[in-house]
């Protein structure tokens, strides 16, 4: 990967013009070009992207793309896919796209084909799912499992929460699912009250086996499962691995033939495609994990293949650093419209957040420069009745992705056309707002007096020019939320690009887990505690007396 200051290119330093430039152009006046809509939206497969509600002419657009190519994307693209340790930081290759390379073309990690591991576990997740999903995976009473519970955080959480979720429509009627991830007891506690020991699968997914949170967790469901079972040999049939810590897990008395391994060049936020996709596997059965698999793979070869002006995760990237370099975004909102994705937005939160937060570069100096953007978001319509008011008239510039289906697993009514009238709605309200003469001729209308028409009007303006991308895909299936991740996953990459960072670490996730672990023989004992700021130790103090 190159090292490339973004701001010393010609693009950016162009960028800079035109945002000065271009500072009273609407989005609106760019629909003056007729066939605008022709020119920025794209069909891939069943997913159709219009980016034309942004602040991005054409010129614009070209310099944007020219950044791409100065910051030489396209060599880090190929570090990436054919197995470079683009994570410097840990020295480790970056290949998720492995995991899903359904044309099974060699990939080299020192000097070795990494695919005939990829598809040995792939085939032994098979066999797992298969026997879990007909009923032929016994409890140690010889009843069929008919409860999985994953055990993980982060990474090994979030990916298969927000899978399986969003493809609930596809899972096995014989199965439920559930997700253990916060070390707050309660969260196990109100897990272990709706299932049976007799019938349930523990996945403790970890990919260093070492979290705090998921190892607390999953000595929790160990001992209460022991405690109905009272035979240490039925742990076997309860209790599975997914990690690449083969040591810890059979440490922790897990069965290595239990284990599903994979490998340190899977980040654990890119690696539900791995062995921590077994729990989704198991809920919606294989063959459609496996078209999770093959909709991320198509997404890989046209984030690969294509040039630039067509390529949906560069434009979408290339989108996101002008609105946030140039334009002054900070957050970006993810607003799926569709209950399914309930979970969408927290994933990419970790994603993106944990990829592209950091202000340190690649040559190890601290950025002059905006970094990956606040991600978060909830479903439509639920978000218009709480935070759309902040979008629409609020001061920040907050950009939205605005994602649905055309057809819905639940055509009850109209319900279907009503939540995309809103979705419809939404971004044209967001780009052409409502003026000033409009609400005055309106209320004039409705006979309101000069005086409340002075008052009022100004509050029921909307200045409009909010950048969004609409997301329209035929119908959220395993193959179209496959390639939908990916692109996402593929956006994060090429922003981390031209930021000039890495986006494969997370070394700011530690210092908490350190402090944490100098903290907790603190709360253990009687003693007044002074080791550290007033704030802090005021607050253990009272906590330890609240407790008394
Ligand atoms: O929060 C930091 C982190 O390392 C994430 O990157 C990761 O997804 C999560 O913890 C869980 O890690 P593990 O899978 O090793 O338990």
């Amino acid at each position: 990967m190159k090292n490339i200051n973004p701001t010393q290119t010609q693009a950016w330093k162009q960028l800079d013009i035109f945002a000065q430039n271009k500072k009273d152009q609407t989005i609106k006046s760019l629909f003056a070009q007729r066939d605008r809509f022709e020119k920025y939206h794209i069909q891939f497969e069943n997913i159709l992207v219009d980016f034309s509600k942004n602040m991005v002419d054409d010129e614009t657009f070209k310099v944007l793309k020219q950044l791409a190519e100065d910051v030489d994307l396209k060599s880090a693209i190929k570090a990436m896919f054919t197995g470079e340790a683009i994570n410097k930081t840990e020295n480790r290759a970056v290949l998720h796209t492995a995991l899903r390379n359904r044309s099974n073309i060699p990939i080299k990690v020192d000097g070795a084909d990494v695919m005939p591991d990829v598809n040995a576990v792939l085939e032994k997740m098979k066999a797992f799912a298969d026997k879990v999903g007909a009923g032929e995976w016994k409890g140690y009473t010889g009843k069929p499992i008919k409860s999985l519970v994953n055990i993980g955080i982060g990474g090994s959480d979030l990916g298969p929460v927000m899978v399986t979720e969003a493809l609930k429509p596809y899972q096995k009627e014989n199965l439920e699912i559930f997700f253990v991830s916060n070390v707050d007891g309660t969260h196990m506690a109100e897990t272990l009250k709706k299932v049976d020991p007799e019938t349930t699968l523990f996945f403790i997914a970890s990919k260093t086996f070492t979290t705090q949170e998921t190892m607390t967790n999953a000595h929790t469901a160990r001992d209460w499962f022991l405690d109905k079972a009272k035979d240490e040999s039925a742990v076997a049939k309860h209790f599975v691995a997914l990690s690449t810590n083969g040591k810890a897990v059979s440490e922790f008395g897990i069965d290595t033939d239990n284990m599903f391994a994979f490998w340190d060049w899977v980040g654990g936020r890119y690696s539900l495609w791995s062995a921590i996709g077994l729990p989704i596997a198991c809920a919606i059965g294989f063959d459609n994990f496996e078209k999770l698999l093959d909709g991320a793979h198509a997404m890989d070869k046209h984030f690969r293949n294509e040039p630039f002006e067509k390529n949906l995760p560069v434009i979408l990237a290339l989108i996101g650093i002008w609105n946030t370099n140039f334009l002054g975004a900070t957050s970006e909102a993810i607003l799926p419209y569709d209950q399914y994705l309930h979970r969408f937005a927290a994933y990419f939160q970790q994603g993106n957040m944990e990829s592209n937060g950091k202000y340190i570069s690649r040559d190890g100096e601290k950025v002059n420069y905006g970094t990956g953007p606040i991600i978060w978001g909830e479903p439509g319509t639920n978000g218009q009745h709480a935070f759309y008011q902040l979008i629409h008239q609020g001061t920040h510039l907050i950009p939205c992705d605005f994602i649905a289906p055309a057809i819905s697993h639940n055509p009850i009514g109209d319900h279907h056309t009503k939540l995309m009238s809103n979705f419809f709605a939404q971004t044209e309200a967001l780009m052409n707002g409502q003026s000033l003469e409009k609400v005055m001729s309106e209320m004039e209308k409705a006979g309101k007096s000069k005086e409340e028409i002075s008052v009022i009007a100004p509050h029921r303006v909307f200045e409009g020019n909010r950048p969004t991308n609409s997301i329209l895909v035929k119908k959220l299936d395993p193959f179209t939320l496959g390639a939908l991740i990916a692109m996402y996953e593929h956006k994060i990459f090429v922003q981390g690009v031209i930021w000039n960072i890495f986006s494969f670490d997370q070394w700011g996730v530690e210092l908490g887990k350190v402090l944490a672990k100098e903290i907790l023989p603190e709360l253990e004992n009687e003693e007044n505690i002074e080791s550290h700021d007033s704030s802090t130790n005021g607050l253990i103090n009272a906590f330890k007396q609240m407790r008394k």
